[in-house]
């Protein structure tokens, strides 16, 4: 089995919300990259709009349903977007924190006891008015994480990688984040729980993921599309996906 790659495409949106022109399409990204092949488009409707606007969720799965592929919307634990969501049903819901403040995602969802009624509540929300809706939590690789998504019955738990390709880009010891990921991966590998990744990789750091062989979809954004720039999202694209194919879980 090859993991998936699913193509976050926000700061194509992002480079469009900077002038009020209408390009780059997200349209165009969305086609661009699924013809090469990606299997899957990832989407953030953040509260504050900043990059992805309502009327792309939908924009966006004309072109996914084109193609017979997810679309995995993220968002955080919003009774205002999740009714968004419902009324667009994606096949795909990554819930994850949401801070107004902050640049990018920072760490993964709480569920701590004094957040864990809000995911709950959430998810039940998103499950009973979505048909068939998967959803996966975006969290750090903790045994408290893994044990209390499984508690949640996600159909998937979406690994943190901020911080490890952060380390693997500065140069610094990721030996650590490794263990940890395989420690988190061997407490939910005999569930039907799936196991992805997400955040902050690029071609390199995303090398000793797949050594690992433990995570069966990478959400991978900001690297892909900055590197559009030079050699345009097809190529990116058919560059993870070859990469990937040299890793078979
Ligand atoms: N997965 C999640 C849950 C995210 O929030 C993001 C960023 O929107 C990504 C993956 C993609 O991260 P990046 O753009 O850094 O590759």
């Amino acid at each position: 089995m090859i993991s998936k790659l699913g193509v976050n495409i926000d700061h194509v949106a992002t480079l469009r919300q900077q002038r009020d022109e209408g390009y780059p399409s997200l349209v165009d990204a969305a086609d661009a990259t699924l013809r090469a092949g990606a299997n899957q488009i990832t989407i953030h409707l953040r509260e504050d709009r900043r990059h992805i606007q309502d009327t792309d969720v939908q924009a966006v799965l004309l072109v996914t349903r084109k193609f017979g592929v997810p679309l995995n919307l993220e968002m955080g634990c919003s009774r205002e977007i999740a009714e968004i969501a419902v009324a667009s049903s994606p096949e795909w819901i990554c819930l994850v924190p949401e801070k107004r403040e902050e640049k990018t995602t920072e760490g993964g969802l709480d569920l701590s006891d004094a957040n864990l009624s809000k995911v709950k509540e959430t998810m039940e929300y998103l499950k009973e008015n979505i048909p068939g809706v998967k959803i996966s939590l975006f969290v750090e690789a903790s045994e408290e994480t893994m044990k209390r998504s499984l508690e949640l019955k996600a159909d998937a738990v979406e690994i943190h990688t901020g911080q490890y390709a952060k380390a693997f880009l500065e140069g610094e010891d990721i030996a650590e984040y490794l263990e940890k990921f395989k420690s988190a991966y061997d407490l939910v590998k005999d569930s039907s729980m799936l196991f992805h990744a997400g955040h902050g990789l690029t071609l390199e750091s995303v090398v000793p993921l797949l050594e690992l062989k433990i995570f069966r979809e990478y959400n991978i954004g900001h690297w892909i599309i900055a590197q559009s720039i030079f050699e345009g999202i097809d190529s990116v694209t058919k560059k993870f996906l070859d990469l990937f194919s040299k890793y078979p879980m």
